[in-house]
C-alpha cells in the first residue's frame, strides 16, 4: 500500500493549451528535453493543420498519426512522473481538447505576449474554470515586442475572469529583453538567446535596492524593475499554493520557449505546486485516488490507424487504485468484464507495454469497438464518471447515405466515428433524419473522407438551419410531455439517447424558454 501511495503522489498530469501559434509545441518540447524524454529539438512534431491544407487528407491522416504518439507524453523529473496530455492544435477539434481537459489535474496556458488573450485561449480557459482546474500562465515570446506586462495581466484577468499573481517579472522585452526577476525564488535570471544560459546567469538576489542590480542589467532597466516590482507587490496577492490548487489564483511566468528561457524555472515551480491526482466525481459518489480499487474513464479514442485492421486505441485515465495488465475490469456501460493483454504507455513516440499504472496515468487500451468516450471501468462497482459533457456544436448539417448499396457500412461508420467523438449526431424524432453537429467545417470533411476510406461508405450533406442543440432537463414530467408534444418538430435524440431541442434561432430559443419555464435548456449534456 505504501508503494501504491508513493507512486500516486509522484504523478503530475497536466495539459498545455494555447491559441494556435502561441508556442505550445515549442514549450512542450523544451519540457521533454528537461525530462530527458527526447534528446533533440524538433522531435515533437507540431500537430497543427495549417490553413492551406484544410482539404489535404494526407495531412489529416499524418496529423492523426502524430496525435496518437503524442497523446500522452510521460517523463521523469526530480523523481516525479510527469504526464503531459496533448491537445489538438486546430480549433475545429476544440471538443477533443475539452475532453482531454477532463483527464488532467492542472493546465498550463501559453499566451503570446504580442497577441495577448486570443479566441482559443478564452474558450479553453473557460473549460478549465468549469472544473476549477489549477492554471499556470506562461507568457511567451518575450524576445519580441509585445504588450506591456501590466496591461497583459489586466487583459488576462478581465477576459478570462481569473485572478493572477506573477511569479516572475520581465525586464524589458524584444530587443531590450534582459531576463526576468523570479519573485518566487528571489533570483535574477539573465536572458541569453538560443538557450545558451549558464549557471552564472542565475543570481540569487534578495534585495532589489542593492546597487549590484545596475551592474547586471544597467541603470534604466534597474530603475524600471524596482518600481515595477513595487507595484506588483502592492497590486497582486501574495502567492499561496492553496489558492492556486483551488483554482482561485493563477501564477504567471514570463519567458521565451524557443530560446528555452524561463521554461526550467516554470517547470521547477510547477513540480512544487502542481496538484497530485485529484478526486473525481461520478454520478454516484466522489472517487478518491487513494482508494484501493481501480477506476477510470475513457476520454479519447483513435480508430483505424492501420487500414488493414479495425484497431482502436482508447485513452484511459486512471482515477483510483492500481491498474494491472491482464486483469478483469468491469465495463460499466456494457455490463461485462474486459481485460487488456497489452495496455500501452506512450513516451514521446516510443510505445511500451506496461504491467501496471497508477492514478494520474493515462494508458492506451487496444480495443475492437467496445469503447465510447466517457466509458467507465471499475472492479465491479457501478460508477459513472462525470465531467465529460458534450457541448452544443456550432455547425449543423443533415447527413445522408449517398450509396444505397452500402447502407450498413454507412450506419456503422457514422456510429463508430461518433463514438470516437469526431462529431455529434442528433436524430430528429419527427422524420428520423440524422443531423451531424461539429465545431468547425473541417470535421465534415474528415467524416466524409473517413467514411469512404475506412468503411467504404459515401455520405452527402444537406444544409439545415440550426442555431444550437440544447439538452433538455426538468423535474416535471408533465411539463416535459407538454413540451415534447408542442415542439415535436424540433426534438431529437443524441447518441446516448438524451432528449435534445434543436433551436433554429436565438430568438426561438428565448421564446421557448419563456413559454416553458419549468424546462431547463442547457448548452452542454451535463
Ligand atoms: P503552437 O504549437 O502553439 O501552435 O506553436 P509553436 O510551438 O508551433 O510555435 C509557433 C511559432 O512561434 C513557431 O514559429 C515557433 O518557432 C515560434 N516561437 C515559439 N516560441 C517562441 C519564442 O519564445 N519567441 C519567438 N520569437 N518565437 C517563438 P514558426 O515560424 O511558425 O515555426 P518554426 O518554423 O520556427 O518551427
Amino acid at each position: 500500500m505504501t508503494d501504491f501511495l508513493s507512486e500516486l503522489h509522484r504523478r503530475r498530469t497536466f495539459a498545455i493549451v494555447a491559441h494556435p501559434d502561441a508556442g505550445k509545441t515549442t514549450l512542450t518540447e523544451k519540457l521533454l528535453l528537461f525530462g530527458g524524454a527526447i534528446q533533440t529539438a524538433g522531435a515533437v512534431k507540431s500537430n497543427k493543420i495549417k490553413r492551406s491544407t484544410v482539404s489535404d487528407f494526407m495531412e489529416i491522416e499524418r496529423q492523426r498519426g502524430i496525435s496518437v504518439s503524442t497523446s500522452v507524453m510521460g517523463f521523469e523529473y526530480r523523481n516525479l512522473q510527469i504526464n503531459i496530455l496533448d491537445t489538438p492544435g486546430h480549433e475545429d477539434f476544440a471538443e477533443d481538447t475539452y475532453r482531454t481537459l477532463t483527464a488532467v489535474d492542472s493546465a498550463i496556458v501559453v499566451v503570446d505576449v504580442a497577441n495577448g488573450v486570443e479566441k482559443q485561449t478564452e474558450k479553453l480557459t473557460k473549460v478549465c474554470r468549469m472544473r476549477d482546474t489549477p492554471i499556470i500562465f506562461f507568457v511567451n515570446k518575450m524576445d519580441r515586442e509585445g504588450k506591456d506586462a501590466f496591461d497583459l495581466l489586466d487583459e488576462i484577468e478581465q477576459k478570462l475572469s481569473v485572478k493572477v499573481t506573477p511569479l516572475s517579472w520581465p525586464i524589458g522585452m524584444g530587443q531590450r529583453f534582459k531576463g526576468v526577476y523570479n519573485l518566487y525564488e528571489k533570483k535574477l535570471v539573465l536572458f541569453r538567446a538560443h538557450g545558451k544560459q549558464e549557471d552564472e546567469d542565475i543570481i540569487v538576489f534578495e534585495d532589489l535596492s542593492s546597487s549590484e542590480l545596475e551592474y547586471h542589467i544597467g541603470e534604466s532597466a534597474a530603475r524600471e524593475l524596482r518600481s515595477e516590482v513595487e507595484v506588483v507587490e502592492t497590486v497582486y496577492p501574495v502567492f499561496k499554493k492553496e489558492d492556486y490548487q483551488q483554482g482561485t489564483v493563477c501564477p504567471v511566468f514570463f519567458g521565451s520557449a524557443v530560446n528555452n528561457f524561463g521554461v526550467k524555472e516554470m517547470l521547477d515551480c510547477f513540480v512544487e505546486i502542481a496538484p497530485t491526482p485529484l478526486p473525481r466525481y461520478t454520478e454516484e459518489r466522489l472517487v478518491k485516488p487513494e482508494e484501493e480499487k481501480m477506476t477510470g474513464f475513457v476520454f479519447k479514442i483513435f480508430a483505424n490507424m492501420d487500414p488493414k485492421h479495425r484497431d482502436r486505441i482508447a485513452f484511459f485515465r486512471i482515477c483510483s487504485g492500481k491498474f494491472e495488465r491482464n486483469t478483469n475490469y468491469r465495463h460499466i456501460r456494457l455490463g461485462r468484464d474486459v481485460k487488456f493483454p497489452a495496455p500501452t504507455m506512450f513516451m514521446a513516440s516510443k510505445k511500451t507495454v506496461l504491467e501496471e499504472a497508477y492514478p494520474g496515468d493515462v494508458v492506451g487500451l487496444y480495443d475492437s469497438g467496445n469503447f465510447k468516450i466517457g466509458d467507465t471501468l471499475t472492479e465491479g462497482e457501478l460508477l459513472h464518471f462525470k465531467g465529460i459533457p458534450a457541448f452544443s456544436p456550432e455547425q449543423f448539417r443533415y447527413v445522408e447515405n449517398a450509396d444505397p448499396l452500402k447502407t450498413k457500412q454507412f450506419v456503422k461508420g457514422l456510429e463508430q466515428l461518433m463514438d470516437e467523438g469526431v462529431a455529434q449526431m442528433f436524430t430528429r424524432q419527427s422524420d428520423g433524419r440524422r443531423i451531424v453537429g461539429t465545431v468547425g467545417q473541417l470535421q465534415f470533411e474528415v467524416i466524409q473522407h473517413r467514411l469512404e476510406s475506412e468503411y467504404g461508405a459515401k455520405c452527402r450533406y444537406e444544409p439545415v438551419n440550426l442555431y444550437k442543440a440544447c439538452w433538455v432537463h426538468t423535474q416535471d414530467p408533465k411539463a416535459l410531455d407538454e413540451f415534447l408534444d408542442r415542439r415535436k418538430r424540433d426534438i431529437a435524440r443524441d447518441n446516448d439517447d438524451n432528449i435534445v431541442f434543436l433551436a433554429e434561432t436565438a430568438w426561438i430559443l428565448q421564446t421557448v424558454q419563456e413559454n416553458f419555464p419549468k424546462i431547463e435548456f442547457r448548452f452542454t449534456s451535463e
